[in-house]
């Protein structure tokens, strides 16, 4: 908790440093990677891969819209044939709201499982990542929320994403839901991670356009959170500045043509990339603010995202500008050499731009004035005491920021964008040399 009589400045400056420290802890701590299956049928191929494995029992945890289209009869055949024997739990809803959790604890213990399987989108990835842990702790979700709250590590836990997406196959955090308080929770531990991931883009070619804006947008703003955060090492640099590409570039295709494999794959691999940065950089206000907004009005986390998106970037502006510089290169929106202030503009434009050309709205329509303070405190809550932000924000200063989301004829939305955003002194991060444009 902040005191609320340190002034902005000491406040800024006091959250700096002591993120600054939990960089240097984060950098030193070993996160797994799972092994990687690639390309067209990388599920069917994970299959006779588990089966090496010699486990009794496989525990498949899925949604019904996931069983509905049939995705994982390759995968289970593959599973058939190598005689390993498995039990579907396909009743997880979006974001992963506690009470199933609860539900697929038991089911897993009574059927005698000893490994798990995720196969859909972040929330049946959460999911099964808490299943996993709350089982081997003997422990409900919420007492293991927080950093590495479990004695033990789960039974081997294998993804197949089939959004790109979440990034949830490399990260160390699953996002559950509690819909008794209206909110978000996370639960972290490096021994989460999958032990082993199917980027499998066979598998994404019926996901409507709207999810796929949505869950792509998502992976934009991991990729750029992790990149203008404060933590960021050269390994998680590399990881977003290559997502940023391939996201601006395959982002559209996919949304157009879903069935265009070479796009989805590209997408999937972004997605990866920056969940590899992010689960390391971390992230920053655009999530600190999506997570409320999704905890209160159930917004898709990737909405959600996308539209506070060029909102947040315009506030943090004068401390991120060489940043932006150098995203705007690798977005190709703009060529190395350029002035940084007119490259920095061209990456916000490019943003609004990708934004309107995926049909995401400006505006969020269940989004309430009344509503703007508290959901405004709890988003620097999360910030302040998670994310290495380059630029701290008042309570005050955020509001105005989700202000700007306010559905268009709301009477407070006309005083608020009168407000300038700006004028609160923030320690400007400084980048190496070697990644300036
Ligand atoms: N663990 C992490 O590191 C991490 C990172 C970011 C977000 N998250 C969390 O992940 C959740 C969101 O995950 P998401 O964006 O992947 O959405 P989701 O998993 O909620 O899926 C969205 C919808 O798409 C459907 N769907 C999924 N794959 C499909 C396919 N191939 N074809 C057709 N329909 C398909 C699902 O059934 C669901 O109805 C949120 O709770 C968010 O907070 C977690
Ligand atoms: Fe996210």
């Amino acid at each position: 908790m902040i005191p609320s009589f340190m002034t902005g400045l000491a406040r800024s400056v006091g959250l700096s440093t002591v993120m600054r420290a939990a960089g240097v802890v984060t950098r030193l701590m070993p996160i797994p990677q799972p092994t990687m299956m690639v390309g067209p049928g990388a599920s069917a191929r994970l299959g006779q891969a588990i089966n090496d494995f010699g486990h009794r029992k496989i525990f498949i945890v899925t949604d019904a819209i996931i069983t509905k289209l049939g995705l994982m009869a390759p995968m289970i055949a593959a599973l058939k044939a190598g005689g390993t024997d498995h039990v579907v739990f396909d009743a997880i809803t979006p974001d992963a709201p506690i009470p199933v959790i609860e539900q697929g604890i038991e089911v897993f213990k009574a059927e005698g499982c000893d490994a798990i399987v995720a196969f859909g989108g972040g929330s049946v990835m959460d999911a099964a990542k808490a299943i996993g842990l709350c089982a081997a702790n003997d422990k409900p979700p919420r007492q293991l929320v927080g950093y590495f709250r479990g004695l033990r590590g789960p039974a081997p836990i294998y993804a197949v994403p089939t959004t790109a997406g979440t990034g949830s196959e490399v990260t160390v955090a699953a996002v559950v839901s509690d819909p008794a308080h209206n909110r978000k929770l996370v639960i972290a531990d490096t021994r989460i991670v999958p032990k082993m991931a199917a980027l499998d883009p066979d598998l994404m070619v019926g996901l409507p356009p709207a999810t796929t804006a949505a869950t792509g947008m998502d992976a934009l703003t991991h990729a750029i959170e992790a990149y203008i955060g404060h933590w960021g090492t050269a390994f998680t640099d590399r990881m977003a500045l290559s997502a940023v590409g391939m996201i601006f570039e395959n982002l559209p295709v996919a949304y157009d043509n879903g069935r265009d494999l070479a796009a989805r794959e590209k997408m999937a691999l972004a997605s990866t990339y920056a969940g590899l940065a992010f689960t390391r950089a971390n992230v920053g206000y655009v999530h600190a603010i999506a997570h409320q907004l999704g905890g209160l009005y159930h917004t898709p986390h990737g909405l959600a995202n996308a539209i506070m998106l060029p909102h947040v970037l315009q506030f943090l502006r004068p401390a991120i500008q060489p940043q932006l510089a150098v995203l705007a290169v690798r977005a190709r929106v703009g060529k190395a050499g350029e002035p940084e202030a007119e490259l920095a503009q061209k990456f916000l434009d490019a943003i609004d731009a990708m934004n309107a050309r995926l049909g995401i709205p400006r505006q969020l329509d269940a989004l309430r004035e009344e509503d703007v303070p508290a959901l405004a405190r709890a988003a620097c809550r999360e910030a302040d005491t998670n994310y290495p932000v380059p630029r701290y924000m008042s309570e005050e200063v955020c509001e105005d920021v989700i202000r700007q989301a306010l559905p268009k004829k709301g009477p407070a939305r006309k005083a608020a964008v009168k407000k300038p955003l700006a004028a609160k002194k923030a320690p400007v991060r400084r980048r190496k040399a070697a990644e300036s444009p």
